[in-house]
């Protein structure tokens, strides 16, 4: 494809094995993220990396001008009140992409990494700054976009490669 995928979180260890998959596909990829040290370390060379951060929308325009699609795996903090809070990563960030896409006029695939329990309100993992309602709310913002989108929920990852599917009971 022409138009590049952008990973948003792709020096992560989610965004990493997606960043490798998508090149291998011959994709171009761009990586998005807030650190380059951690860029430079994590980043295969073939990837084009832009610093950004999800949290200040002005940050995204260059990055997301022209892509194809979105893949959004960031990690939020687990304090209610700090600046990576899951409010501001998980619900914040994700509006922030979708009115830059909105505003670019385009109709981008919008990828969202949530995860497991998300609508669970009385799972423990909730007591982190409400983590699973902000990812909820994340969630709600893509569908209602209007964006083609696809939300993925996993549980605990290996990151190691697919080695097939298991079939549960
Ligand atoms: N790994 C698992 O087992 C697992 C299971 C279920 C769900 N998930 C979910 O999958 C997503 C990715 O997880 P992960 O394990 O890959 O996390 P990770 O290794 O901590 O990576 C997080 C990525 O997000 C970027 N990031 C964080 N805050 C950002 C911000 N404000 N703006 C832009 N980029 C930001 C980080 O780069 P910088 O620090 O450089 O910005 C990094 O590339 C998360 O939502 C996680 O909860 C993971």
């Amino acid at each position: 494809m022409d138009s590049p995928i952008a990973v948003i979180g792709g020096t992560g260890r989610v965004g990493r094995l997606v960043t490798r998959q998508l090149l291998a596909r011959g994709e171009t990829v761009r990586v998005i993220g807030r650190s380059t040290q951690r860029a430079r370390r994590h980043m295969p060379a073939q990837a084009q990396y832009f610093t950004a951060d999800v949290r200040d929308p002005g940050t995204l325009r260059t990055p997301l001008h022209g892509c194809a699609a979105v893949v959004y795996a960031v990690e939020p903090g687990t304090d209610a009140a700090g600046p990576d809070s899951p409010e501001s990563t998980l619900h914040g960030g994700v509006r922030h992409v979708l009115d830059t896409l909105g505003a670019a006029g385009a109709d981008r695939h919008f990828v969202l990494v949530s995860q497991r329990h998300v609508t669970r309100r009385d799972h423990p993992m909730n007591a982190y700054g409400r983590m699973l309602d902000w990812r909820l709310a994340g969630e709600d913002a893509v569908r209602s976009s209007g964006l083609p989108y696809t939300v993925i929920r996993p549980g605990w990852l290996t990151d190691e490669p697919g080695h097939g599917v298991l079939h549960l009971e």
